[in-house]
């Protein structure tokens, strides 16, 4: 069975009129991802997904609106981030990095060493894992109130970012938080640069004409009268909908199980010891597969995400020495950040994942043969 997203965009829920105060631009990501995906769920899957993140109570059945229009996806997308602190066991699930990968220099997705910390536990294997959490929540009937679905569906749509965020897929420096550079003249790091202030940057430059609600109504009703509203029109309208609109199904592709490779005797014998070494059968299926999405976004870090001057004079390198004339590397070029913006690049990694996470759901929840 093949992933399917709703090309109609088409739910059942009443924008209501929040409009976010201070916050994170990190949490701007998660929350476009999220409002993406509301947009291309099956009509009757909504419906679930709120009776998960909100259990009724009593004093919904008083006010049923109430319920209704407190539910949409982007109001847990950072609820993983923000109990990150009092869930440690969490933090490592955020992120995935190869063994030596040091972009960009050297590319290990993973590398013959496999990945970086405990088996399984980064952000591939929490969404195979909370995929697997919320099918079995299905397959027991959907029983009201579990609080084991209701984290998993928050990691998910949460995980789901993080995936498409290409600094969460290599361990150099902590995901580039340990590698400072510039952003319009702002000393930052890598990693912070591509959360907040490339996204910052991608919503304050995005063209008035997008700011007017649209006539789309199936459009309109997931908005929330945010800040970020006027890229998520551009996102739909003019990428999905739009110059990728011949791309998107091939966004969900999984190349499927692939029969493992025969192991020598000595590939054997270094698994006695060693333990299994990792196969993407781990993780990905022929319907839900993170790494395959993952790879190529991770090669991005290497191929011009991490800028080789990094690691060069004035800004690094072996005679390493810098000076009030050449503090930091500034990202926000023609070069770096132009691109950025010619080539769409946060406007596609949103809606990819944005659409990966919609036909996960939609798989997950709603009947086979919609
Ligand atoms: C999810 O991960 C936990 C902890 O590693 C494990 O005990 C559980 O079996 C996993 N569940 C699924 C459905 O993958
Ligand atoms: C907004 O303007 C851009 C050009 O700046 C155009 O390509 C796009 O189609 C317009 N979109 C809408 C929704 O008006
Ligand atoms: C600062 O470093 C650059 C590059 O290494 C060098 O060209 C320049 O002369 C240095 N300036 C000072 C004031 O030392």
């Amino acid at each position: 069975m093949k992933l399917k997203f709703n090309p109609l965009v088409n739910v059942c829920l009443i924008a209501s009129v929040a409009t976010p105060g201070a916050y994170a631009w990190g949490a701007a990501g998660h929350e476009i991802v999220a409002t993406i995906a509301q947009m291309y769920l099956y009509p009757n899957v909504l419906p679930i997904l709120c009776s998960i993140l909100h259990p009724p109570t009593q004093l919904d059945a008083e006010s049923p609106d109430d319920s209704a229009q407190s539910c949409s996806l982007s109001y847990v997308a950072t609820w993983a981030d923000k109990f990150r602190f009092r869930m440690r066991w969490s933090g490592p699930l955020h992120y995935v990095g190869g063994k030596g990968d040091h972009p960009p220099q050297q590319c290990h997705f993973p590398g013959p060493d496999g990945w970086a910390g405990h088996d399984g536990i980064n952000v591939l294997g929490g969404i195979r894992n909370t995929t697997g959490l919320l099918a079995e929540w299905v397959q027991a009937g959907g029983p009201e109130g579990d609080p084991v679905a209701e984290e998993a569906l928050k990691f998910m749509i949460h995980f789901f970012g993080d995936l498409h965020m290409p600094l969460h897929l290599t361990g150099r420096d902590r995901g580039g938080n340990g590698d400072k550079v510039r952003w319009d003249g702002r000393i930052s790091n890598i990693h912070s640069t591509w959360d907040s202030l490339i996204v910052a940057k991608a919503i304050r430059i995005t063209p008035h004409n997008y700011t007017k609600p649209t006539a789309d109504h199936d459009l309109e009703k997931n908005l929330r009268g945010a800040i970020y509203d006027p890229l998520i029109r551009k996102i739909v309208i003019d990428g999905i909908g739009g110059k990728w609109k011949d791309e998107v199904d091939s966004w969900l592709e999984c190349p499927g199980q692939q029969a493992p490779e025969p192991l020598s005797m000595w590939q054997q014998t270094t698994q006695l010891i060693l333990g299994r070494a990792w196969r993407s059968s781990d993780t990905d299926d022929e319907v839900v597969c993170p790494y395959h999405w993952a790879t190529p976004l991770h090669a991005m870090n290497c191929e011009w995400i991490w800028p080789k001057e990094m690691d060069e004079p004035p800004y690094g390198g072996p005679s390493f020495s810098r000076n009030s004339s050449h503090p930091y590397l500034e990202l926000d070029t023609p070069e770096y950040g132009g691109k950025i913006t010619r080539e769409w690049v946060v406007e596609k990694l949103f809606a990819m994942a944005g659409i990966r996470l919609a036909a996960t759901l939609n798989y997950l929840f709603a009947a086979e043969e919609l």
